[in-house]
């Protein structure tokens, strides 16, 4: 025992092979289960992939750096279900390339934010959040009222998703130029925003 120990500590190359092998095998035992659990790979009920418009809206939230303010991870203490509802679940986010659960909490967590408000009120809080929470120091993003969603580049969004498991079919990927055309970057985040969470929404 004592030689081995000698033969690691004393060369260099051996303790950095031995780490990297210890490290190999440890890394393997926790994340190879989760790559084949159900829980974590399938869906559960009532989660869908994101409609053609749902997933523009996901991308301004990405471009927008919404994140950096709000997590989407409700953990399971009771200060956080009582305030947010039913914690977070794996089977949430299968969808979600890159999920976007976050840890940063300037404003509230919004993982079941979906269906809280009208469209109205995120219109309105949106384009000015202190008119209608006169405390609040989120930032105005006016010009997503202005800006049109691109849509020639849903297709080649939803076919990349689909590499990655996301069951989209041929009719969806075609009709999504349709589905999005016209359609504000405010609409699309709204649309976003309204489905956050729904699965879980009623339950505690
Ligand atoms: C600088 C930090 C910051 C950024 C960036 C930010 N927010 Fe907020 N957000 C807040 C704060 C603080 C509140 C709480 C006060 C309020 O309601 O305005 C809030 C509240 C909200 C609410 C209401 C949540 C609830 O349950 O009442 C929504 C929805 C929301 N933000 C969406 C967004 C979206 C979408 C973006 C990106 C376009 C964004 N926020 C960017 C700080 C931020």
């Amino acid at each position: 025992m004592d030689k081995i120990q000698k033969l690691i500590e004393e060369n260099v190359a051996m303790l950095i092979v031995f780490t990297i092998a210890i490290l190999s095998v440890a890394m393997m035992v926790e994340i190879l289960p989760l790559m084949f659990s159900k829980s974590t790979t399938q869906p559960i009920e009532g989660v869908k992939p994101y409609t053609a418009l749902q997933l523009a809206g996901r991308d301004i939230y990405l471009r927008e750096g919404c994140y950096n303010c709000h997590s989407q991870m409700i953990r399971p203490f009771r200060a956080e279900t009582e305030r947010y509802g039913h914690y977070s679940v794996a089977g949430e986010s299968v969808y979600d390339h890159p999920f976007l659960w976050g840890s940063k909490r300037t404003g509230p967590d919004l993982a079941r934010v979906g269906g809280r408000y009208s469209d109205e009120w995120h219109r309105a809080h949106l384009m000015h959040p202190q008119d209608v929470v006169p405390e609040s120091v989120m930032p105005s993003f006016p010009w997503l009222a202005a800006n049109k969603v691109d849509a020639a580049i849903m297709p080649a969004k939803m076919t990349a998703l689909r590499h990655v498991g996301v069951p989209y079919t041929d009719a969806e990927i075609a009709a999504s130029v349709k589905d999005v055309e016209g359609k504000t970057e405010m609409d699309a985040l709204i649309a976003y925003l309204q489905g956050l969470g729904l699965a879980l929404k009623n339950k505690r």
